[in-house]
């Protein structure tokens, strides 16, 4: 087995399942974080029909609240040492301009998307360094770019690629491999989640056309991890987005992000 313990937040749908399915073989514990208890359960069920000698443990935790975070802290530390893979997958988005966002969800973006992250890997670590492990971390196509009507998102994600990066280096001496995942769009309930009751954005010209599907999302993780990479655009079309991103002068990205397809909401203090 390559790891003793994997660790899969976002494990109840989307990429965090994904990831989950394709890491059962390879380890001989997985913990499977999220909300959403009873798609843990199945999952857990299911992977260990398949994997038995795999053993699956479900840690239902709402990763915005920060006591919840630290209980699911302290139950890791009692799981048996040994090599450790941390996958934080748990993420959201809020489609909509700031103005008009409500402020627990932000509080709740922010927790998730970036202090979750940073906790977890804190947590965790200790037993990494002792041990050995890995870090898997999903950011964004979106952290290359500032993105109006999803800023805070967009931010977000930059916030966890600049961390891994900087931690790849922190961790160098010690074997430890940071990752930051950077995918396109891809077919989950992420977009779902992430759209405000009655607002609607307009649509990213192209926007099919960049779709990747999540299983080379994961496939193309796992294996940026295994030869070290620090970033992973999964697919040739969002690796070559994301060389077109950086190459393009801001003035010019600028341009186009003022050009968007967008319905706004109203703000407060418009007239009705
Ligand atoms: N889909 C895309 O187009 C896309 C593109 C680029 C990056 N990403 C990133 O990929 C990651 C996975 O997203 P996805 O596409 O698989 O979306 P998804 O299907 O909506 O999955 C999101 C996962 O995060 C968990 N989660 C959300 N809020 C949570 C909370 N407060 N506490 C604990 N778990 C929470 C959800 O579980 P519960 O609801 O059960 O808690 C779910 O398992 C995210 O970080 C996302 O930002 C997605």
């Amino acid at each position: 087995m390559e790891y003793e313990l994997a660790i899969v937040t976002g494990a109840s749908s989307g990429l965090g399942e994904g990831f989950a399915e394709a890491l059962a073989g390879r380890t001989r514990r997985m913990v499977l974080v999220a909300r959403r208890a009873e798609r843990l359960e199945a999952l857990a069920r299911r992977l260990e029909k398949i994997h038995p000698q795999m053993k699956c443990l479900c840690m239902p935790c709402d990763l915005a609240q920060p006591t919840q975070r630290e209980s699911l802290l302290e139950e890791i530390k009692t799981l048996p040492t040994g090599r450790t893979l941390l996958v934080n997958d748990a993420g959201m988005g809020d489609y909509g301009e700031l103005a008009t966002a409500q402020l627990a969800r932000i509080r709740q973006l922010m927790e998730v998307n970036m202090l979750a992250v940073a906790e977890l890997i804190h947590g965790v670590l200790p037993r990494m360094l002792r041990n050995g492990g890995d870090i898997v971390n999903i950011a964004s196509l979106a952290a290359d770019v500032f993105l109006p009507d999803f800023a805070l998102y967009a931010a977000s994600k930059s916030f966890v690629v600049s961390l891994s990066e900087a931690l790849r280096l922190e961790l160098k001496s010690s074997g430890i491999r940071v990752v930051a995942v950077c995918p396109g769009p891809v077919h989950t309930e992420f977009g779902s989640v992430a759209r405000r009751d009655g607002y609607d954005t307009g649509d990213m010209p192209l926007k099919s056309w960049f779709y990747t599907p999540a299983n080379t999302v994961v496939r193309d993780a796992l294996r940026a991890l295994e030869w070290g990479g620090a970033r992973c655009y999964p697919s040739c079309k969002i690796w070559l987005s994301g060389c077109v991103l950086r190459l393009l002068p801001l003035g010019v990205i600028r341009w186009i992000l003022s050009t968007r397809p967008r319905r706004v909401a109203p703000r407060p203090g418009d007239e009705i």
